[in-house]
C-alpha cells in the first residue's frame, strides 16, 4: 500500500480523458485501488478519481458517510434511513444516466483543489453502472449527495473539474474566506447548503472532498 501524491488543478492528467479499463481484475488495477483507498482515507476524502493520482484510467473509489443523507430522501428512494450511508466502493468504468430532469445546486470542493468551494448544478437522481475489482456489475440508483459525488468522481474520469460545471465564478473562493449559511431557522436550500458546506470543509464529520 502507499499514499499517492494527488495532482492539483493545472495538472495536465486532470483535464484528460481516462482511459477505460480493459480488465477489472488485472492485479495493476488492485494495486491501483488498494492505494486510492488509502490515499482518498489519508485525505478524509469522500471520493477520488484515477486521474486525480496520475493515472488515466477509468477507476473511482468512493463512499457516503452516514451523516450525508437526509432521511426523507431516502424514504422516498425506498431505503433504510437506518443504512443511510454508502460503503467504500470500487467502480471501474462508470457510467451515469440521469433519472427525471430535477437538478440541484450545492457546493462542492475537490481535493484536487484544495482549501476551496464553489456551488455546482447536478442531476438529483441518476443511475449508475460500473464493474467492481472481481468483474461484477454494480448497478445503483442514488440521489443527493450521493448522486452528486458519483457525478463529480466521473466528470474526472471525462476531465472536467467542478468549477468547469459551475454557471459562474460568484460563488467559487476560498473556504475559510466564506460565509457558512446556519441550518437552524434557514429554508430548505440554504440547509442543505450548510450541511453540505459543512461535509466539505470537515471530511471526518460529514464527507469530504472529492
Ligand atoms: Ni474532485
Amino acid at each position: 500500500m502507499a499514499l499517492l501524491k494527488i495532482a492539483r488543478i493545472g495538472h495536465p492528467v486532470l483535464l484528460a480523458p481516462a482511459l477505460a479499463v480493459d480488465d477489472p481484475c488485472a492485479p495493476e488495477i488492485a494495486v491501483l485501488v488498494t492505494d486510492m483507498v488509502e490515499t482518498l482515507a489519508d485525505a478524509d476524502g469522500a471520493g477520488l478519481a484515477a486521474p486525480q493520482v496520475h493515472v488515466g484510467k477509468r477507476v473511482i473509489v468512493f463512499h457516503v458517510p452516514p451523516a450525508r443523507h437526509r432521511a426523507s430522501r431516502y424514504r422516498d428512494a425506498g431505503l433504510d434511513e437506518e443504512t443511510d450511508a454508502v460503503p467504500l466502493t470500487v467502480l471501474i468504468n462508470p457510467e451515469i444516466e440521469p433519472i427525471g430532469e430535477e437538478t440541484e445546486e450545492a457546493f462542492e470542493s475537490c481535493l484536487s483543489i484544495p482549501g476551496m468551494t464553489g456551488r455546482v448544478s447536478r442531476h438529483v437522481r441518476i443511475r449508475y453502472r460500473g464493474l467492481d475489482l472481481a468483474g461484477e456489475v454494480i448497478e445503483r440508483q442514488a440521489e443527493g449527495f450521493h448522486a452528486r459525488l458519483v457525478q463529480h468522481e466521473c466528470d474526472h474520469l471525462d476531465g472536467i473539474l467542478y468549477p468547469q460545471r459551475m454557471d459562474g465564478l460568484a460563488t467559487f473562493g476560498y473556504v475559510e474566506e466564506m460565509t457558512l449559511p446556519r441550518a437552524a431557522d434557514a429554508a430548505d436550500d440554504a440547509a442543505d447548503d450548510a450541511a453540505d458546506r459543512a461535509g466539505e470543509e470537515n471530511g471526518e464529520q460529514n464527507g469530504g472532498e472529492t
